[in-house]
């Protein structure tokens, strides 16, 4: 899953942004964040780095990480700031110390793993990273973009409902970029159920889960993302 952030041209055409994440999510995942002057924050599958820099230009101290080389080399032109440091790979690859971050994000990388093992090594990377008060945010596309009365800015084009609870079920999902290209996704599902279970297993309390607002102007009536607040207990 998330082959596509390998490919530069996609890439390029992720980096157009798209409408819903501007409107619905970015304010949601930053109103979670709430003031992060001076914190240490983690971004686990930063992609281009658009929320990196954003919270790098809050005040926070930033370490962004994204398996795909072409998201980094994208980050490092777009979304280049002196308090942010990119790296290519996984958590174990980031130059941050075990037990030093005020906050992990990993914002719309659920849907990009492929199976629960992965998703669970996700989880405990979160978590090793984290100071005993930190929180990790964490967001998903709500279930209910599988409904096929969907928008056009980003819905799922093959979803089965039959597949539901079958965890790491793969699906593609459509979005069309502000530039009007089409942006592919190839997509993971989870229940709510397993993310639930694994963040529990992962040492994680569920503090608060906010779905994204509705933009009636655009036809966007189902909130499209879902985003966890967690702390450790
Ligand atoms: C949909 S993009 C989201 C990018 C960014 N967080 C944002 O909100 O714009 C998902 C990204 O997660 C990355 N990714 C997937 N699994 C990862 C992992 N285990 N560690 C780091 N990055 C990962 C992919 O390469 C991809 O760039």
């Amino acid at each position: 899953m998330g082959i596509e952030f390998q490919d530069k041209k996609a890439v390029e055409i992720y980096a157009e942004g798209v409408t819903a994440e501007e409107l619905t999510l970015r304010p949601m995942i930053l109103k979670m964040a709430g003031n992060v002057r001076g914190q240490n924050v983690l971004d686990i599958g930063c992609g281009d780095g658009r929320y990196s820099e954003l919270f790098a230009r809050s005040g926070a101290n930033v370490i962004a990480t994204d398996l795909a080389a072409p998201q980094i080399e994208m980050a490092q032109e777009k979304h280049a700031h002196q308090n942010i440091r990119y790296s290519v790979g996984d958590v174990s690859a980031a130059d941050a110390a075990p037990g030093s971050m005020d906050l992990v994000l990993a914002n719309m990388v659920v849907p990009s793993i492929g199976s629960v093992e992965s998703l669970d090594k996700l989880f405990a990377q979160a978590r090793k990273m984290l100071r005993p008060d930190g929180r990790f945010i964490v967001s998903v596309l709500h279930p209910l973009i599988l409904s096929p009365n969907q928008d056009d800015y980003d819905r799922p084009v093959n979803f089965d409902p039959a597949n539901y609870f079958n965890e790491g079920s793969p699906y593609r999902s459509e979005a069309k970029t502000n530039a009007g290209n089409t942006m592919v996704f190839n997509e993971s599902h989870f229940s709510l159920t397993k993310l639930s279970e694994l963040m529990r297993k992962n040492g994680f309390l569920v503090k608060s889960m906010v779905e994204s607002k509705q933009v009636p102007e655009k036809g966007m009536l189902l909130p499209k993302y879902l985003a966890f607040e967690c702390v450790l207990g």
